[in-house]
């Protein structure tokens, strides 16, 4: 595994919405090197930035027109190397998000590809034969074209997909992967990736990585071949760059070539059970909380929560890292599901199980979810996509503009919680996440990749007990979520038992058990 991810703690920004520079109601490029003292001072060392590339915004920068140019909107191509280098400077990583899948209907491959005439580019997107012939079960656009002929979409309507080829082909348009359009999509893609590791870049977060190839098996055999082929090239031009996949299914993507892959949100999957698992969610109006592991109240035991996570886990330590995320710019934020004291249980757990764990902007003061109609094809997701909150000056330090013309408004309540106000303070949210994270680096047994073993979790009981490192060093860590004192068997107690980080009450030690007091998080030395 590439060296500097054993260490890494990852911040995702939207860009439109962390800082302006330029009093335009919009996020820069330019603004986020000017934060980078703040996220570096936070414990995050590497960032991920939402798509920043020239668009027409109709999926918030995931329907890229121009891959290589930064959207005007966020700044210069410039701007975007100085912020490399500036982290670079810290010893921080950043993360591009490739879209490899799509472009913008608005992308010049497109306009080219959508041409009567046979052009280099008109295989470059899947299109059927005939202006009346189905997208054989992908979604497909009929009648828009010059072109006689239907084109699958990847996504949205403005998104048509690009053309990795097929696994099984039962269509005359389809190709298999190896045909000569689908590897001109696949060396066009790795021309953009070149580009930007050329620029500074240390790698990519791939949007929807599991989408490139159509009718491949249930094992995604065709799309792993494409990734394992990119990832080698990658990997041969830039031996530190690293990639991230949109996947949630390690023991595929892994193999085909990342190094990390996410465990992503939905409803009823383990991590659901961790921190989320309420009704609404689609419509932004999140009802029947309190069901999720870390809610004080819930039921639920972290049986739910590992029966999902823990075999893919397993399926995947060797070959790179399953990541564990706050949130994203696609989920409700953490706060809606969980009040201030139950998300630092669930931070400091999120933070200390195997893995680089991703912090979405704004979780660490405890940004809210706000109801807010549709922007850039946000839906139930704008809520968690607006701007950052630094200070009590207007539009709460964001941006200089009048408030009427910020990319979304910031969050209206009076209390709204800010940076500043928290700053100073090591028992707020803020200073709890900054804590977690300092415990963390000063720790080799809680590495990404450092051993993980389950100490104790029991169907019908809250508490939860793991293990990180081995021998020297090794640390127990152990949560009780619930309101009432649980107790933690333990089968054998170790020799030695330090207590080294705590949130919470005390936990005691004896008769083969901790106890740890009602909503608390504790890690104790075992050397
Ligand atoms: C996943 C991204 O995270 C999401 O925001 C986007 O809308 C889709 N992929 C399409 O690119
Ligand atoms: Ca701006």
């Amino acid at each position: 595994m590439v060296n500097w991810l054993k260490d890494a703690v990852f911040y995702e920004i939207y860009p439109q919405s962390f800082y302006d520079t330029n009093a335009d109601g919009i996020g820069d490029i330019p603004g986020i090197t000017q934060k980078l003292g703040y996220v570096q001072g936070l414990g995050c060392n590497a960032l991920w930035l939402n798509p920043c590339f020239d668009s027409p915004f109709k999926d918030a920068g995931y329907d890229v027109r121009d891959y290589k140019k930064v959207a005007p909107r966020y700044g210069t191509n410039e701007d975007l190397k100085a912020l490399f280098a500036a982290a670079h400077a810290r010893g921080m990583h950043v993360l591009l998000d490739l879209v490899p899948g799509h472009t913008s209907e608005e992308h010049a491959w497109f306009k080219a590809s959508s041409a009567p005439e046979k052009n280099d580019l008109s295989g470059r997107y899947i299109w059927t034969d005939s202006w009346i012939e189905n997208g054989d079960g992908m979604p497909f656009i009929a009648g828009e074209a010059a072109r006689c002929g239907t084109y699958v979409l990847n996504f949205f309507k403005c998104q048509p997909a690009l053309n990795y080829g097929y696994g099984r082909c039962r269509r005359p348009w389809q190709q298999p992967i190896t045909g000569p359009d689908a590897m001109a999509t696949r060396d066009a893609i790795w021309d953009v990736m070149r580009f930007w590791l050329d620029a500074g870049c240390d790698g990519f977060r791939v949007d929807m990585a599991d989408s490139l190839v159509k009718n491949d098996t249930p094992q995604k055999r065709y799309t792993c071949a494409v990734w394992r082929d990119l990832s080698a090239r990658l990997k041969r031009h830039a031996p530190e760059a690293v990639m991230v996949s949109e996947w949630n299914h390690p023991a595929q993507s892994l193999k085909a070539g990342f190094d990390m892959d996410f465990m992503l949100d939905w409803q009823g999957n383990g991590y659901s059970w961790l921190v989320r698992n309420y009704d609404g969610a689609t419509e932004g109006v999140p009802k029947n909380i309190g069901k999720a592991y870390f809610c004080k109240d819930s039921t639920t035991d972290i049986t739910k929560f590992l029966d999902d996570w823990l075999p893919s886990y397993e399926a995947s330590r060797k070959h790179g890292l399953y990541c564990l995320i706050t949130g994203n710019h696609d989920t409700l934020r953490i706060s809606a599901g969980l009040d201030e004291a139950e998300r630092r249980l669930a931070f400091a757990t999120l933070f200390t199980l195997p893995g680089a764990p991703f912090l979405y902007y704004g979780d660490e003061i405890g940004m809210r979810y706000q109801n807010l109609p549709t922007k850039e094809g946000g839906y139930n997701r704008t809520g968690s996509r607006t701007p950052m909150q630094w200070d009590q000056s207007a539009n709460l330090g964001f941006s200089a503009a009048p408030a009427e013309k910020l990319y979304l408004p910031v969050d209206p309540a009076p209390d709204a919680p800010t940076v500043a106000a928290q700053e100073d303070d090591p028992g707020s949210l803020l200073g709890t996440v900054r804590s977690i994270l300092a415990f963390r680096h000063s720790r080799p047994a809680l590495a990404a990749d450092a051993p993980f073993a389950v100490e104790y979790a029991e169907k019908g009981r809250r508490a939860f007990a793991w293990r990180r490192g081995r021998g020297r060093g090794a640390l127990l860590c152990a949560v009780n979520p619930a309101g009432t004192a649980c107790d933690v068997p333990l089968a054998s107690l170790p020799h030695r038992m330090e207590p080294v980080f705590r949130l919470g009450g005390e936990p005691t030690v004896k008769n083969a058990a901790i106890t740890l007091p009602p909503q608390s998080f504790a890690v104790f030395a075992l050397d």
